[in-house]
């Protein structure tokens, strides 16, 4: 069984039968968000970038629950120096084995300049390879044809952004998941505020005609099973 859950913006809980992990946490001033902070749960912290809009809440809920946090090198060192001691570092093109499966390390464009102006790295992606379903995050990135070998590791889910102006929007989402070639598409980072607005269920519409994904939408809090 794996769950995946939108919490809002670009937050995502991922539930196997034996892990939560949780993805770019951002709840506090997030409009979208679908849990407090304070609420969160998990024993993993997967933080794409050092974007306010990925790390806000990683530090306080790292913290707070001992979870570790994955992420590349030079966020790790920021994480550290905010006393987060249980760090997995990482950078672009590895795999990491971990408890709950096996965490690879993707290429995505985009930058990671964390909120007080340090260095953060290089912006990334996940794939996440469960004993049972392999998905991929793209997280914050623009379009690019390497998304092919991605999708060569065979993949049951990912989860591409749509909202445009900053990251991709719908039209490059549609050329990625050709690249791709998962089972299932949820697409993330929009309608949190007005300049990355979408229609989802149009773009659910390209997905159906112009892919042989299935794309599902989902309201913040509420989840996608895979069995
Ligand atoms: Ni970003
Ligand atoms: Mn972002």
């Amino acid at each position: 069984m794996l769950e995946v859950t939108w919490l809002g913006h670009a937050s995502w809980l991922i539930k196997t039968d034996t892990h939560t992990l949780l993805l770019d946490p951002f709840f506090s001033d997030n409009p979208a968000a679908a849990i407090k902070a304070a609420d969160a749960k998990c024993d993993f912290i997967l933080v794409s970038h050092g974007h306010f809009d990925h790390v806000t809440d990683a530090v306080e809920i790292a913290k707070r629950t001992g979870a570790a946090v994955i992420s590349n090198y030079d966020l790790c060192d920021w994480l550290a120096k905010q006393g987060v001691q249980n760090l997995v570092r990482m950078n672009l093109g590895g795999w990491a084995t971990l408890p709950f499966g096996r965490v690879k390390m993707t290429n995505a464009i985009h930058s990671s300049m964390l909120p007080d102006g340090s260095y953060g790295g290089t912006a990334c992606g996940f794939v996440l390879k469960f004993p049972s379903k392999t998905i991929y995050f793209a997280c914050d990135t623009a379009l690019f044809s390497d998304m092919s070998l991605i999708g060569k590791l065979g993949l049951d889910l990912a989860v591409v952004p749509i909202g445009d102006l900053f990251t991709m929007g719908p039209e490059d989402a549609i050329e990625a998941i050709k690249l791709l070639k998962p089972k299932h598409v949820l697409p993330t980072h929009y309608n949190t505020w007005p300049p990355i607005n979408q229609d989802a269920a149009a773009f659910a519409d390209l997905v159906r005609t112009s892919t042989d994904a299935e794309p599902h939408i989902l309201k913040p809090g509420e989840a996608l099973r895979l069995e």
